[in-house]
């Protein structure tokens, strides 16, 4: 037995590291070790549970009741405000817009001809993007300016009767902006129409951020908070938090049925058998921060991020996009810097990775009305970073020192090699086998963990969207095919 688990000890030292910092995404370190060892107590203790019946195991349901009254304590909901824990901010994200489909459908006499919309700045999650596809509403993008803002009143334009839900960050992943929550949701008011605050990322680092409008649930449109414990509730990934405004609102989420041969199913959520271990690690962390220990590893987040835009703000040709609020920075290019001091923020990163710190390539983006998001770097700033901070700005600077005024990747042959091929805008989408040989074609084959990115991302950029996806959809398809 002891050789399997060395052979899985082999495979993660091929990972990223998951903790100390200096992979600024995907990974939440507390950097509190202790916390990681309640939390594998806690999930080893509920690991033979199944969370879809807490009649058989009401340990669940208390374990519920506490981080759902956790997490709506600090989000200022009062006791109309319920709700139910989710295996992620994908799933809270996607129950979010069922309910208010159904909901929007119901008002309407049951009606299920005509498409309602989804109505969202640009920088919304992508979850929303696959929401709306799978639970077919219509995706409607508010462009956003380039450093990231969205103007409220192109938001409120958007409104009418066949909006089902608006959706505004707290903040968004991409730039790290707080959307204009109240001009928003006071709007969707006054039409009737829900409004979403995906707080998924920020919901549990904003309660405790200093100078803040009114986000969560003081604002009287607002009918539903997605706050994931995955992320700065530092839980292992699997559990979030969806809370709406109004039992009848969130008893629109379920699905039950009595109507087959069975056991009576009622699924609060999208799984049917889910393990409760991802909650109970989740709880343990709840129980042992309290208020007071989010408090202060939210203020050494706070911390980091001056000290990182500080850091920014000396470095020729590198910029913070917009004014990013909470654990989310993204760096571009300084727009006002001439481009032979300009720092292209993928050079960066990938220059970054050879100083042993990794932040996340953000492709540019072409939006609904032909502006730009220009490309970025995010960063997600978690507490264990504080401590290596002169490490990594120093890594930062001389990073930027080094790709300074180099041009961006140019996939230009590659690209123009696809158009060729028919792969150009309004063309074909690539079969999986033609979509492997082009990988493979563009050196892309084989993905290891730190490999350099420019150059992908710089074709995912050139290339027609639907084009790109099947690549990377190729990609990962490939990666755990049994060979
Ligand atoms: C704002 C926001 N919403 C939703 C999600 C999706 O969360 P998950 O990856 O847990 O499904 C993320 C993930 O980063 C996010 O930042």
């Amino acid at each position: 037995m002891s050789d399997i688990l060395e052979r899985l000890r082999r495979l993660r030292a091929g990972d990223a590291p998951t903790h100390g910092g200096h992979v600024l995404a995907y990974v939440y370190d507390s950097g509190m070790p202790e916390l990681d060892e309640l939390a594998d107590a806690a999930a080893q203790l509920a690991r033979p549970l199944n969370g879809l019946d807490p009649t058989v195991f009401p340990s669940v349901a208390t374990m519920e009741r506490d981080v759902l009254g956790f997490v709506r304590r600090a989000l200022h909901g009062g006791r109309d405000v319920v709700g139910s824990v989710t295996s992620g901010g994908t799933e809270s994200c996607l129950l979010a817009v069922k309910t208010a489909r159904d909901l929007w459908r119901a008002e309407r006499g049951g009606r299920t001809e005509g498409r309602p919309r989804l109505v969202a700045p640009a920088t919304a999650h992508a979850a929303f993007q696959k929401a709306a596809r799978m639970l077919d509403l219509d995706w409607d993008p508010v462009p956003c300016d380039a450093d990231g803002t969205v103007d409220p009143q192109d938001v409120i334009e958007r409104l009418a009767d066949d909006v089902a839900l608006v959706v505004v960050s707290a903040p968004a992943y991409p730039s790290g902006a707080l959307d204009p929550i109240g001009p928003v949701a006071a709007a969707a008011r006054s039409w009737g129409i829900r409004c979403h605050v995906d707080a998924c990322f920020g919901g549990l680092v904003l309660p405790w951020w200093p100078r803040l409008p009114d986000w969560d649930f003081r604002v009287p449109g607002v009918t539903s908070v997605s706050a994931d414990l995955h992320k700065f509730g530092y839980a292992p990934k699997g559990v979030s938090v969806l809370l709406h405004r109004g039992r009848r609102q969130h008893r629109a989420q379920f699905f039950a049925t009595t109507r087959w041969p069975g056991y009576p199913v009622v699924n609060p959520t999208l799984l049917g058998s889910k393990s409760a271990s991802p909650l109970a690690a989740a709880w343990a962390i709840v129980q042992h921060l309290g208020r007071e220990g989010f408090a202060d590893l939210t203020a050494s987040i706070a911390r980091t991020a001056t000290g990182i835009r500080a850091e920014v703000d000396g470095i020729v040709g590198l910029a913070v996009m917009g004014d990013p609020v909470g654990p989310a920075i993204a760096l571009v290019a300084d727009p006002d810097a001439p481009p032979r001091a300009q720092v292209d923020p993928h050079r960066l990163a990938d220059e970054l990775m050879r100083h042993g710190w990794r932040i996340q390539h953000q492709p540019g983006f072409v939006q609904s009305d032909g502006t730009k998001l220009p490309r970025s770097a995010h960063l997600t700033l978690t507490p264990v970073l504080e401590r290596g901070l002169p490490e990594f700005r120093a890594a930062l600077a001389l990073a930027a020192e080094k790709v300074r005024g180099r041009p961006p990747a140019d996939p230009a042959l590659l690209a123009g090699a696809m158009r060729a091929l028919g792969y150009g805008p309004g063309g074909r989408v690539p079969s999986p086998a033609t979509a492997w040989r082009l990988l493979r074609l563009a050196g892309a084959g084989s993905v290891r963990q730190d490999q350099p990115m420019a150059t992908l991302m710089a074709l995912i950029e050139a290339l027609p969207a639907p084009v790109a996806e099947a690549l990377l959809s190729e990609l990962l398809a490939r990666m755990s095919e049994p060979r």
